[in-house]
């Protein structure tokens, strides 16, 4: 393989290694250390993920990178490294908690460095490199991958400090996108795996929005696409922290709503039903839905339930989906 790209993958190793080391073990990691236990995190947890700590200096990581022979240059082209406008390399991730990125073989590529203080930004990644493209890798997907494949399943959350909690509580299908939206190269891949898709968004307002375009892009990819929600906007690290992993599954897991419950809750959102003009606009935006699947089991079930809220016949409902139908060929 590309030998610059080599080097940049050896840099990541080492810096795993001496980070997570530096959590563990020493003066100057306790205050990440600290961080991750107040959180419920376990040691060994915290090994299984490699999390570590990058300390508050400008200078330590590009002295141990010297000192392991690397260039400067290359690893600032490989993110580990900044370089500031008077000519000076240094440290790019300061006093921070890190999370290695592993790419799908188990390799770290990148790293998202939390803050420890309230300093912004609370999160800081790693630019895109050669190595590192966000939109088309998934957090977690080399431990979750066997798991994945024997549930059938995947859950899909916001951040890696989700997919931590929820593994550390024994729910080991858990991937995360790195903070951004999904992307479709995301979507194809989950449905390479497996059918099935919880998306475990945070239930706040960001969240919400979030879980709607995905719920759209991995339904269009073909995946049975289901949503979680938790109660007073939490997300499922708070959650599990706050219940348990035992009612995170049985209350939002298992509990998650199917496509179309999530749609129709979703598009309530928007509309004051007591309104007219909105519960029509409404029942136009779900018939929308209804016609698009392909079951006519589930449509009819829909059309029933739809009928059944709005006090309407079966009969119009069905002539609009039919309508409907007809147009989309
Ligand atoms: P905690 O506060 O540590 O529990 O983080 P969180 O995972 O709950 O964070 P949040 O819900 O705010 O964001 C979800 C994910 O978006 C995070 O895990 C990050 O990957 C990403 N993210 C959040 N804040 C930032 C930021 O300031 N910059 C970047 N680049 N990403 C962020
Ligand atoms: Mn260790
Ligand atoms: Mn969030
Ligand atoms: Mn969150
Ligand atoms: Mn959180």
């Amino acid at each position: 393989t590309n030998p610059e790209l080599q080097n940049v993958l050896e840099a990541h190793n080492w810096l795993t290694k001496l980070y997570h080391h530096l959590l563990r073990h020493t003066k100057e990691g306790k205050d990440g250390y600290e961080l991750l236990l107040k959180r419920g995190v376990t040691e060994e947890i915290i090994d299984t993920f490699q999390l570590g700590f990058a300390p508050n200096s400008n200078d330590f990581t590009k002295k141990f990178l010297e000192n392991k022979g690397f260039h400067p240059q290359s690893m600032v082209k490989g993110g580990l490294l900044s370089y500031s406008e008077n000519g000076l390399y240094h440290d790019r991730f300061r006093g921070r908690v890190i999370f290695p990125i592993r790419n799908h073989q188990g390799k770290t590529v990148a790293f998202a460095g939390r803050s420890i203080n309230g300093k912004d930004p609370k999160y800081l990644n790693s630019p895109e490199t050669d190595l590192f493209q966000k939109g088309k890798l998934l957090y977690n997907f080399d431990l979750a991958r066997s798991e994945i494949r024997k549930l059938g399943e995947v859950v899909l959350f916001e951040g890696q400090m989700d997919v931590i909690a929820a593994y550390q509580a024994g729910i080991k299908h858990g991937i995360a996108t790195l903070g951004t939206a999904i992307t479709d190269n995301q979507a194809k891949l989950i449905r390479r795996y497996v059918e099935r898709v919880i998306i475990c968004y945070d239930s706040d307002d960001a969240g919400i929005e979030a879980s709607f375009k995905a719920s759209q892009l991995l339904k269009k990819s073909g995946c049975e696409v289901r949503v979680a929600s938790m109660k007073d906007g939490l997300d499922p690290d708070d959650y599990i922290r706050t219940y348990s992993g035992e009612a995170f599954r049985k209350e939002v897991l298992d509990a998650s709503a199917t496509y179309m419950g999530f749609i129709m809750q979703y598009f309530k959102r928007g509309y004051n039903l007591n309104n007219e003009g909105d519960q029509l606009a409404y029942i136009e935006k779900v018939l929308d839905e209804i016609s698009k699947m392909d079951k006519p089991l589930e449509r009819e079930f829909y059309i029933k339930e739809l009928a059944t809220e709005h006090d309407l016949s079966y009969e119009s409902l069905e002539k609009e989906i039919i309508d409907r139908r007809k147009k989309q060929g």
